[in-house]
């Protein structure tokens, strides 16, 4: 735990992160939260303190380089952003053929990782209308949820949050949300997608979806995204399930698959 504390207490101090005004420095990109050279300003989007035990009880390990699982996340991470980099691609989700493969964890993973091993932010947004998770697994206070924005309750920036790591934002949804498949498909998310892709200059968006098999929200939303990430559960999904949903993403660009919850204990090179 320790370790952890450590690991938050230096991407804070680190040149690229401090959450403090720097007075003087040039902006680049201005709305939400701002980029200016140097230092992320969090003017706008609400700053957060993540309670480490919560992210560890809930698989939450790349918040610490030291943790030895964390390897197969930098692995990941340094695949997807090649591929990304690739293809001028700044957009991505994530999805699996079935219910509780591991798509929420693998996705909060994957987005602070980036946001603390590259200089790209990390955009992670809970588009899991119908199950929204990334809130409770992280610790987000209940009161900041996309849904209020849908129900016009709060403006578009309120629903932003910075959970203390610079370079990390969220957008969190606290509440299921009715006709999912039709929100997800309107002109109000289309707007708030191209926005929170261009918000940046170098920003990854990853978007956290429901399964596949269980509704066609994911179908429907991947049209908005460059690509995707399926995330499988070993012992659990089933080959034929693979190779439905490789048809279903014919039309996607499909980055690769991630092995989940595999008992196979790592061959470690040199520790
Ligand atoms: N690598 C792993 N090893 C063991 N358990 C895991 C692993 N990854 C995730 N889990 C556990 O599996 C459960 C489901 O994980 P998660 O919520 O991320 O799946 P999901 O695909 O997002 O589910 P849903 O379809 O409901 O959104 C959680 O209890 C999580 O802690
Ligand atoms: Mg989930």
């Amino acid at each position: 735990m320790e370790r952890i504390k450590e690991a938050i207490a230096k991407a804070r101090e680190s040149k690229t992160g401090g959450l403090t005004d720097a007075p003087g420095a040039a902006r680049k990109a201005v709305k939400g939260a701002d980029v200016i050279d140097g230092p992320i300003v969090y003017n706008q989007t609400r700053v957060v303190d993540l309670d480490l035990g919560h992210l560890e009880e809930n698989r939450i390990i790349t918040i610490d380089n030291e943790d030895p699982n964390s390897i197969s996340f930098d692995i990941l991470r340094t695949q997807v952003l090649a591929k990304m980099e690739a293809n001028n691609w700044r957009t991505l989700a994530i999805t699996s053929p079935t219910p509780a493969c591991g798509k929420t964890v693998v996705a909060i993973n994957l987005a602070l990782s980036i946001a603390k091993q590259t200089d790209y932010t990390a955009l992670l947004v809970d588009f899991d209308l119908r199950r929204p998770q990334v809130a409770a697994y992280l610790g987000l206070p209940k009161d900041i949820s996309f849904a209020d924005y849908l129900d016009g309750k709060i403006e578009f920036n309120d629903t932003l949050v910075n959970p203390g790591i610079p370079r990390f934002v969220v957008l969190p949804n606290r509440r299921p949300v009715k006709n999912s498949t039709e929100i997800l498909t309107s002109r109000k998310v289309k707007s708030v997608v191209a926005d929170l892709r261009d918000r940046y200059e170098k920003r990854i968006c990853i978007f956290d979806l429901p399964p596949l098999k269980s509704t066609d929200d994911a179908i429907a939303f991947l049209p908005q995204v460059d690509c995707v990430l399926m995330v499988v559960a070993s012992g659990e999904t089933k080959p034929s399930e693979v190779k439905d949903c490789r048809r279903q993403l014919q039309s996607s660009n499909l980055l690769g698959v991630v092995l989940n919850k595999s008992t196979e204990v790592a061959k470690t090179y040199y520790y």
